[in-house]
């Protein structure tokens, strides 16, 4: 990597506002791209994808340092211009790519790891289509801002503090059990639900519960639903979520 790409200050202005929507005029040094990453566990030979990938910084870190095939989405020429004279400086052109799309229009389907650090305008438009395309070992690194109703990995939170790591297709995180309750009739487990979900069901050592106290079969990405406790067995929820995927969500619970 060029030493221009280590200096963080080396920076031009990234307008702060395209297509209406203001983003923070913020950038990332390479020790936060390299440690972000790494959290990620990105792996030589897998696939980044960055939206906004403003002067590529990140693509090169993640080319360079990762081996991995790193494609940028960007708006301002100026930036993409920039990018792809750090790439060829820092010979890695053959492994990094910019393209020019508003990147609300991406498809990530085929990426392993993808980065944004775009404040929270829009992580509403673009977390439900990670968790409808995304593979299921797939992560997303969230620089700076939480995207809501997602739950982080728990490792990568330890290893670093200066975003979030998710794995939104994983049924494992897609939703997660919380407080237990009481009232007279009825013993209840909290249920959080990390990503939209359809035709819930709950289960006690694999058979369809009777009553449950499920008011609904379709959840969104940051509710939390009651389900009713059994006495004994282990409960699960299986669901489908917008992909169509029909699997067990989030660790069993035992009575
Ligand atoms: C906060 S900056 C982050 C830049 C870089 N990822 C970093 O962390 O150093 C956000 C970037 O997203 C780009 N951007 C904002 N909205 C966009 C859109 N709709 N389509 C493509 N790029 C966009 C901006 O031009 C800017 O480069």
């Amino acid at each position: 990597m060029t030493d221009e790409w280590r200096d963080p200050s080396t920076t031009a202005e990234l307008r702060g506002e395209l297509f209406g929507v203001h983003i923070p005029e913020l950038q990332l040094s390479v020790a936060d791209y390299r440690d972000g990453l790494a959290a990620a566990k990105l792996g030589a030979g897998e696939r980044y994808l960055e939206l906004g990938s403003g002067h590529g910084r990140g693509l090169l870190v993640a080319a360079s340092e990762f081996g991995a095939h790193a494609t940028g989405v960007e708006y301002l020429e100026d930036a993409i211009e920039r990018s792809e004279r750090a790439a060829a400086k820092a010979e890695v052109s053959d492994r990094v790519d910019v393209v020019r799309d508003d990147l609300r229009r991406i498809d990530p389907t085929a990426f392993d790891v993808v980065h944004m650090h775009l404040g929270p305008a829009f992580h509403d438009v673009l977390a439900g289509r990670m968790e409808r395309l995304l593979a299921q070992h797939a992560r997303v690194v969230a620089a700076g801002w939480k995207v809501p109703g997602w739950l982080p990995d728990a490792d990568a939170a330890e290893q670093w503090g200066g975003g979030y790591v998710y794995r939104p297709a994983d049924p494992r995180m897609q939703a997660s059990w919380g407080e237990l309750g009481q009232t007279d009739e009825l013993d209840w487990i909290e249920l959080h639900v990390h990503a939209d979900l359809d035709a819930i069901e709950v289960r006690v050592d694999s058979a369809p519960a009777g009553a449950i106290a499920l008011d609904r079969v379709r959840a969104a990405r940051g509710t939390t639903v009651l389900v009713q406790r059994p006495a004994s067995g282990e409960l699960a929820v299986w669901a489908r979520c917008r992909a169509g995927r029909f699997t067990q969500r989030g660790p069993a619970w035992r009575a």
